[in-house]
Order: structure tokens, then sequence, then C-alpha cells
């Protein structure tokens, strides 16, 4: 069983010529609405592959109708939402810019997200079968409890290190990666997080062995075009090229990469395929405006033919 602990949010996207710096303002002809959150991005993005009532979703929204749509999507989606509450903050609200070339810029309203807790995660739900799936967009405490409960229960923790907070100290990193045994980042994710426990490697490619090293891990790098590089604690290294696309939009491309990972090694794939999957979902993914829009049914993935 796939356990997807993290955010729910309502993405409000407007596309733009070129996204505005720092006391700019720039006009777009509209907007629109979709479903978001790097949590419930990744949930959907795992139910696509595994199909219905493998995956289920652990989080908070408020009492209103985003909340209301944000659950509907993901049972929609055959996502169990059982575990999602109610909480006194509004729903999580993400505006996101993307410009010409399908890159973006986000500003999370965090609101419910940030009531999420461990504790509402009952114990039978840890077990070794489990296959826990974190990010950074609740408390780090309630994640990290999540992660040190699957552990003790011998399941499995993939750790999205995204978006890396701001205040991020050197204990947060060594508990996280402590607590993980796939540790999943972009580029700059793998190098800050290098950073904050001292290291200070100078490519990603560096970054992630010794991430691996110093969390006895696996480590995988989302680097776009380049594909995905992983790198276990003993340094072995596998990598998947990226199919060739032109972006349209690139939010939830990670997302795609990670919920796609999870069902894929939640059924027993071997990691070489498991990359090769999860990058070409990742690339399908951006061919679509929208986090959730785009993300592959198991059917259209040519690398599972
Ligand atoms: O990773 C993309 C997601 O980040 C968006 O859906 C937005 O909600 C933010 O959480």
């Amino acid at each position: 069983m796939i356990l997807v602990f993290g955010s729910l949010n309502i993405d409000l996207v407007a596309q733009v010529p070129a996204i505005p710096g720092p006391g700019r303002t720039v006009l777009a002809p509209s907007y629109q609405r979709h479903f978001g959150g790097k949590g419930a991005n990744q949930a959907v993005a795992a139910a696509r592959i595994a199909g219905p009532d493998r995956v289920r979703m652990a989080g908070r929204v408020g009492r209103d109708g985003f909340g209301d749509s944000a659950i509907q999507n993901l049972r929609t989606n055959g996502v169990d939402t059982d575990l999602v509450v109610r909480a006194d903050e509004p729903t999580g609200c993400a505006f996101i810019t993307v410009d010409q070339a399908g890159e973006n810029a986000i500003t999370v309203a965090s609101g419910a997200n940030m009531e999420a807790g461990a504790d509402d995660l009952p114990a039978e739900l840890f077990c070794s079968d489990t296959v826990l799936v974190l990010q950074m967009e609740v408390p780090f405490a309630e994640a990290l409890k999540a992660a040190r409960r699957t552990n003790s229960a011998s399941g499995i923790v993939i750790w999205n290190f995204a978006p890396v907070p701001e205040k991020m100290t050197s204990a947060m990193v060594t508990e996280l990666l402590a607590a993980t045994d796939y540790l999943l980042v972009n580029e700059h994710e793998a190098l800050d997080a290098a950073r904050a426990i001292g290291l200070s490697p100078s490519h990603y490619e560096a970054a992630a062995a010794e991430l691996a090293r110093t969390g006895g891990l696996t480590c995988i790098v989302t680097a776009g075009p380049q594909g995905a590089l992983a790198v276990a604690a003993d340094g072995t290294r596998l990598r998947a090229p990226a199919p060739r696309i032109t972006p349209v939009d690139t939010t939830g491309a990670g997302d795609t990469f990670v919920g796609v990972f999870a069902a894929m090694l939640g059924e027993g794939v071997a990691l070489q395929r498991v990359l090769a999957v999860s990058c070409e979902a990742a690339a399908l993914k951006c061919l679509t405006t929208g986090a959730q829009t785009g993300m592959p049914m198991r059917s259209a993935l040519a690398s599972l033919a």
C-alpha cells in the first residue's frame, strides 16, 4: 500500500510572457484553477499507475469549497481519502505563474497543510508493505514521525526534499536522511541538502553520492532533460534518460516522477526500470498545463508496454 502524507492545494495558474521579478507586475490574459499540492499530486500520479484503492492520502484541508473539491478530485482518481481531515485553517492554495518556456514560479499559502499530524495515522497502516511518500509541505516534525513509524514497521520511506525549507538546519537534514530509504531531489535540492549538513559538493552528482553515503540510502536526482540519476549508499550509480519533449508546463513534473516511482517500487520492479518509467511519465506530464492534468495513466507509458 502506498501512503502519501502531505499537502493538498488548489493551484491558481496564470500563463505570463515572463515571470515577474521583485517589485514588478505582469499581466496575464486569464488564469486556470487546477488541483495541486505536492502530496496530492504524488498520490494522483501513483494511483494512475497502481490503479484504484492502492493509494491512501493523509493530510488536511479546510472546511471550505476548495477542500471539498480537493477531496473529490482524489476520489475521482482512485485515491482513498479517509485520512484527509478537515482543519480550522483554509485549504492550501498555490499561486503559480508559468512562462513561455514552461518554467514556473510558485507561492504556496499553506493554510490547513500546516495542521497535518502524524497522529492522524492509525497504527495498522504501518507494516512491511507500506511505502510512505513524504515531501516538505507539511510540518517537518510530523513527517519525521510518520517516517520513523514506517522504519519501525520495516516499510519503505520515500522522501521528496521539496520545497527546500527557508529555515533548514543541519539537524533536520541529518534526521531526515536517517529515516529515509529513497531520497528524491532535483539538482538544486541535492546541493542544498548536502550543504545543510556541512558538505561542499560542486555538482549535484557529488551531492547525491555524499547524501547517499551519509544516510545509508539511495539518492535519486531528477535533472529535467538530462534524465535521472540514482546513487546507492555504496556509490553504485544508475541512470535513465529523459524523453525529448518541448515542455508546456513543468509544474508537477517532479511530483509525477515521485508518484510513479513509488507505485513502481511498490510493485517490486527493479530500480533501473523504475527510473525509466518515472522519467517517461514526468516528461509526458510537461506536455499539458496543470500539475495533475497531464499525469499519464499506466496504459499511456511506452516503457511499460
Ligand atoms: O510541485 C507542484 C506543486 O507545488 C503545485 O501543485 C503547488 O500546489 C505546490 O504545492
